[in-house]
């Protein structure tokens, strides 16, 4: 099949080396669903007689079939889903020899991609949507539980968990529009390219493009062949999801940890050690973090694979599909796990509480108490951070000091009514802060925009 100028068959090694069969075949739905379009089109100009294109048409049916019900195998000798797709067609119904009229592999992967990844994207889309739900709803369980929040990985400031959860819903979001403007690159369709140039034959390209509910064919027929900047923006979408489940993941890691064990993780997402059997190993976040560097890596796998090509189709771009598919196929299983954890995950309140220690997260607090009565900001930090020293001398907490002792620092005693990690994260009442009241308002903002 295919011979044409070449009077030996491609050596057996050679055939293994450049087939994309263990890669593309995933595809195989995608691409016979391009073939239909195709074939219904070529029905419509008048390349194939309305009664070929039916034949043909039933003919790809059939092939649909036999792959869904395993009974046939492809075979790498024919390269790739595309060619065994059609020569199994061919097979079946002999007018398949037409189906390729007016189309070549360069259209037809750049179609048959476009397909599969966008309903592998509009999936994501949805699973993204849940884990966004469930950081609201996460927010709303939390939105009265205090816990320290840290800069530098030091204790700064009493923050509400639910602020903390929302902290996630944003960059999560954020991640959202992303992936969404993945989606919007793959709106064109390739789809009569042909090699690079588009073909003499008379096709309707806008046909094809409704067909595989496409907004319109691509405006350039050698971009068409040669990009894969719409793989890159998925890649793009994929590393900073990645990247913000890994810093999601490091701090409950953290928290899980006894020194801290401000948060609960549900049994059913840990596992135990084969030797010491006191331990509650977070595996699940480990592994969601630990896979962050592949996603990555997929990523610049493409950019390196795409930076010298010249246009347009080359070989080279047969190896972007495999990373791809690594990535898809992990951050799918993230997205999924991450969210069902995420919904169980509970804080012990006491020891979040008890995590504060004398960690003098309240010193703002004073600082900004002594603003309010009139004292430059400078001064009053510093006069609070003479206090912090002091106490720390002493080993005492805020709470500790006398009413003269305050006076001795030049703070009013008063202050001692608002020295509480509560009252400090309601006081934080200003827009997009960890008040109490502010946080239930972003949780109202953030449900709306669900
Ligand atoms: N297996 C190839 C791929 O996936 C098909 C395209 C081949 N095109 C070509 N000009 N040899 O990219």
């Amino acid at each position: 099949m295919w011979h044409g100028r070449f009077k030996h068959d491609t050596a057996k090694i050679v055939q293994d080396f450049t087939q994309s069969l263990d890669i593309d075949w995933r595809m195989y739905e995608a691409d016979i669903q391009g073939s239909i379009a195709h074939v219904k089109m070529l029905g419509k100009t008048g390349l194939l007689s309305p009664d070929e294109a039916a034949k043909i048409e039933s003919g790809l049916h059939q092939v649909l079939a036999e792959i869904q019900e395993g009974r046939f195998t492809p075979s790498v000798s024919l390269e790739d889903v595309h060619m065994n797709i059609e020569s199994r067609l061919t097979e079946i119904e002999p007018l398949g020899a037409k189906l390729h009229t007016a189309r070549s592999r360069n259209d037809q992967v750049a179609t048959t991609t476009r397909l599969y990844l966008r309903s592998r994207l509009q999936s994501l889309s949805n699973d993204l949507h849940e884990l966004l739900s469930v950081l609201v709803d996460n927010a709303q369980r939390h939105v009265n539980v205090i816990i320290p929040g840290y800069t530098h990985m030091q204790q700064a400031q009493p923050i509400s968990m639910g602020h903390y959860w929302l902290s996630w819903f944003e960059a999560f979001r954020r991640d959202e529009d992303r992936l969404k403007f993945a989606l919007s690159s793959m709106t064109d369709c390739p789809l009569g390219a042909g090699a690079l140039a588009g073909t003499t034959l008379p096709i309707d390209r806008g046909m094809t493009s409704e067909l595989l509910g496409f907004s319109r064919p691509t405006r350039n027929s050698l971009a068409s062949v040669a990009s894969r900047g719409y793989m890159l923006d998925y890649h793009h979408f994929a590393s900073t999801f990645m990247i913000h489940i890994s810093r999601l993941c490091t701090d409950l890691i953290t928290w899980n940890s006894q020194e801290f064990a401000f948060i609960v993780l549900p049994d059913e997402f840990c596992t135990g050690s084969s030797m010491m059997p006191q331990k509650k190993n977070p595996d699940v976040l480990e592994l969601a973090r630990g896979k962050t560097g592949q996603v990555i890596g997929n990523m610049i796998d493409l950019l390196v694979n795409m930076k010298g090509l010249p246009m347009t189709y080359n070989r080279d771009l047969q190896e972007d599909k495999r990373g791809l598919w690594s990535s898809l196929d992990t951050v799918e299983a993230v997205i999924r796990v991450i969210t069902a954890l995420l919904a169980k995950v509970d804080v012990d309140e006491e020891k979040a509480l008890a995590g504060f220690g004398k960690g003098y997260s309240l010193a703002t607090d004073i600082a900004e108490f002594l603003v309010m009565k009139g004292t430059p900001f400078r001064e009053a930090h510093a006069i609070v951070g003479r206090l912090v020293a002091w106490c720390i001398e002493r080993d005492m907490a805020f709470a500790d000091l006398t009413p003269e002792q305050w006076r001795e620092h030049g703070i009013d005693e008063s202050v001692m009514e608002i020295l509480s990690v509560r009252e400090s994260v309601k006081r934080r009442d200003v827009y997009g802060g960890t008040g109490f009241a502010q946080v239930e308002k972003q949780i109202a903002d953030a449900r709306e925009r669900l």
